[in-house]
């Protein structure tokens, strides 16, 4: 039977050239296990964390390869200084919070929230990337950023090194890092991400990206995206909002988001500095509208805005306040409207793009 290939495929050992994103070892390992390659987020992880759900992620794909993502931004604090950063937010900054609070009647989290567990710093990301570096896993893939010293360090270990990149401006300072694949995503894509829409970038970024192959991130949800991806020039694809409605994430999934994500269009998103202080494109709630206000002050730089605004966050969906509770996701959503196991969704990708990759000798005549 044919099979969608590409040559990264036979590189890196993988069936199949879908490279999925997710904040979970079930889906990573479900990705991985259907042919694809999984990739963790664990940049909200402690180091320890790491360490476990890595080996843990191991012995679910036992040979096959994964991949951890760390997003490593530069010019972050030395120390984990949440004092010293609450100490700098402007009074303004708070009272707006405290509106917030106030007009939906949140109680106070039972505990730091996702963005607040631990403040990003220097000291924490040198100890996450240790963790990674001492783990058994293929791929070190940097979200944000790509240090050369941390490149390197990845490939000694014999790691496969992977960027995401959202501006053909930085092609070539991923390459003198030394990555040896990029991820060109563009404006349509879930969480951080940049101005450049997905068709207008990947081919600048393959042209500059040379003999190193691109994969394309940003909008990828059906056979007819794969196949545009790889008439691009492109080796193959990187998703994430994809797997937020697999079956293998629902643990992970707060019920309303769930029905946010099935209903919401790819009109429903917003890209908004609400949520991290950098660019997020999440599902569109009364949370990125009261920061759209125009008596709403301008959100703060990360990680002062992940201080400002980390634990209520964590308190909207313990205490379940509807109309707040919100999830990251790209303009893909549209796609997705029901709950279907990772190895289903691979299966269709697979089978779909086969068709259109065929069909696509109908538009030459002889
Ligand atoms: C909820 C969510 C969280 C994400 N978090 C990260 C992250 O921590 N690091 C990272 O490199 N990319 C992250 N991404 C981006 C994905 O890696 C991927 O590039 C993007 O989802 C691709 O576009 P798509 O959403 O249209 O599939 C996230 C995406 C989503 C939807």
């Amino acid at each position: 039977m044919a099979k969608l290939w590409s040559p990264i495929c036979d590189q890196l050992g993988i069936e199949t050239p879908i490279f999925g994103f997710a904040h979970d070892i079930a889906t990573v390992a479900a990705i991985s296990n259907a042919g694809g390659y999984g990739v963790y987020g664990a940049t909200r992880r402690f180091p320890e964390e790491i360490t476990d759900e890595l080996a843990t992620i191991r012995g679910l794909v036992g040979d096959k390869p994964f991949g951890v993502d760390l997003v490593l931004p530069p010019g972050m604090p030395e120390h984990n200084s949440r004092e010293a950063i609450e100490l700098e937010i402007p009074e303004g900054h708070k009272a707006f919070v405290q509106k917030i609070i106030e007009q939906y009647e949140i109680p106070p989290a039972s505990g730091p929230g996702m963005r607040t567990r631990f403040i990003r710093s220097s000291e924490i990301e040198a100890n996450q990337i240790d963790a990674v570096l001492n783990s058994p896993v293929n791929m070190f893939a940097c979200g944000i950023g790509a240090p050369a010293p941390v490149v390197q360090a990845a490939k000694q270990r014999g790691m496969t090194t992977l960027a995401l990149i959202g501006s053909p401006h930085h092609v070539a300072r991923a390459i003198e890092a030394g990555v040896e694949i990029i991820v060109a995503q563009g404006y349509d894509a879930g969480a951080h991400t940049g101005p450049i829409g997905t068709y207008s970038l990947v081919p600048q970024i393959v042209e500059a990206a040379g003999d190193i192959p691109v994969l394309v991130a940003g909008g990828v949800a059906t056979g007819q995206h794969i196949a545009a991806a790889l008439a691009m020039g492109a080796q193959g694809v990187w998703m994430g909002t994809a797997w937020l409605l697999s079956e293998e994430h629902q643990a992970h999934m707060h019920p309303v988001n769930r029905q946010k994500l099935l209903e919401a269009g790819s009109a429903d998103t917003v890209i908004t500095r609400s949520e991290s202080g950098k660019t997020f494109r999440q599902i569109r709630t009364g949370w990125s509208q009261a920061w759209e206000a125009e008596s709403a002050p301008a959100p703060l730089k990360m990680p002062y805005q992940d201080v400002l605004v980390g634990d209520l966050l964590g308190a909207i969906e313990e205490h379940d306040i509807e109309p707040l509770i919100h999830s990251g996701a790209g303009q893909s959503v549209a796609y997705f409207n029901e709950i279907q196991p990772v190895a289903e969704i691979m299966n269709q990708l697979t089978r779909d793009t086969l068709k259109v990759l065929n069909a696509q000798q109908n538009f030459i005549k002889a």
